[in-house]
């Protein structure tokens, strides 16, 4: 498996300059989008020994959705300014990997070519000033075939990121590069800012699909998205790309997770960088994780092959990691597996 850094420093080297950095940037003066990474290898384990793991299992159900590793494509916008097939050529990797794509509402193909070439799929949903924007593309996502929805609620504004200003280099042939990409946003496409927790149960409504809530830290916040009707959480500080200096997602996850307990699902996201993070983001509490910029990154380098390669590698690395520390099945993983508990 690649070294994370080597991966973006390869990307960065075929990437125009604009693309890359907003990729890679973050929010303000990046202080969270250095900590994702540091605060899950910060954690050490205790291996157990004598337990069979001459094989190990590493395949989940997720809202009903059989994957072969816990291991998603989380939603990441823009692909196609890392390669000309753009979400399609993500879509196919992420299928041959018999994995799970968030898709970006801020995807740069329309959900129907996604689908023609997706494994299962989710449908990620910024709740917009101009609500029937919002129903427009959820009607959408649902015809084509989106298994369940994300609701990003992290982002009622975007604050300045670290980049140098350049102009995006997005396709002009595409209704949403002109409305959020290329110069001035329009006001409509914003997120509603008034957004309350009534959304996620006017998002179930009209879409027929579970919702899941993207961007919570705290756990008031996952209790009062739970009692609301979430079908499940995403913990996440959206890559360090919101509020600079949220807490990583790894510090943030074990409350999170005690506070749901099994009710539903806790995702989590944000610096995940090897099979082993994963590892201990599953013994913090997590169900399953999702990966942003390492998919963008292969994306660039190796269109939908290199992202098939990448997801195979964390699926490969977990099952090594979880050999080595005495678990053959996930629900072998829990939190006395972490030196000092979760
Ligand atoms: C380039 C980029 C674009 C993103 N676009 C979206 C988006 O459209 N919707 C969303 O909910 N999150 C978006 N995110 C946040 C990711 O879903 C995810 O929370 C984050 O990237 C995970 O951290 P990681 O990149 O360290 O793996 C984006 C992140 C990046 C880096």
């Amino acid at each position: 498996m690649r070294a994370s850094g080597e991966l973006a420093e390869l990307a960065r080297k075929v990437l125009p300059r604009a693309a890359y950095e907003f990729y890679a940037a973050g929010s303000d003066e990046e202080i969270s989008v250095g900590e994702a990474a540091a605060a899950w290898r910060g954690r050490r384990l205790l291996p157990r020994v004598l337990r069979d793991v001459s094989s190990v299992e590493t395949g989940v159900d997720l809202l009903g959705t059989r994957l072969a590793s816990p291991v998603l494509a989380g939603p990441t916008a823009f692909h196609r300014m890392a390669h000309d097939e753009g979400e399609t050529a993500t879509a196919a990797g992420v299928a041959a990997a018999g994995s799970l794509l968030v898709l970006s509402s801020r995807a740069t193909r329309h959900p129907e070519d996604v689908a023609a070439v997706a494994g299962p799929w989710w449908y990620q949903v910024y709740w917009l000033r101009d609500a029937e924007i919002t129903r427009r593309q959820v009607d959408r996502a649902v015809a084509a075939g989106a298994r369940a929805l994300v609701l990003t609620v992290d982002a009622p504004y975007v604050p300045p990121r670290a980049t140098s200003g350049l102009p995006l280099p997005l396709p002009e042939d595409d209704e949403l590069c002109r409305s959020v990409g290329i110069g001035t946003r329009l006001p409509g496409w914003e997120q509603d800012p008034s957004l309350g927790l009534d959304a996620i149960g006017r998002l179930h409504r009209m879409s027929g699909l579970p919702v899941l809530v993207k961007g919570v830290l705290r756990a008031d916040d996952a209790r009062a998205c739970v009692a609301a009707g979430a079908a499940g959480l995403i913990v996440s500080n959206h890559g360090g790309r919101q509020l600079d200096r949220a807490v990583s997602s790894a510090d943030a996850l074990p409350a999170v997770a005690a506070a749901v307990g099994t009710e539903v699902p806790v995702l989590v996201d944000g610096g995940i960088r090897t099979g082993t993070d994963v590892l201990v983001a599953l013994a913090l509490g997590a169900r399953a994780v999702l990966l942003g910029r390492p998919v963008v990154w292969s994306l660039a380098l190796g269109g939908a092959a290199g992202v098939t390669t990448l997801l195979d590698s964390y699926r490969a690395q977990l099952a090594t990691s979880m050999a080595l520390a005495g678990c053959a099945r996930l629900a072998d993983i829990d939190g006395e597996l972490l030196y000092g508990g979760p």
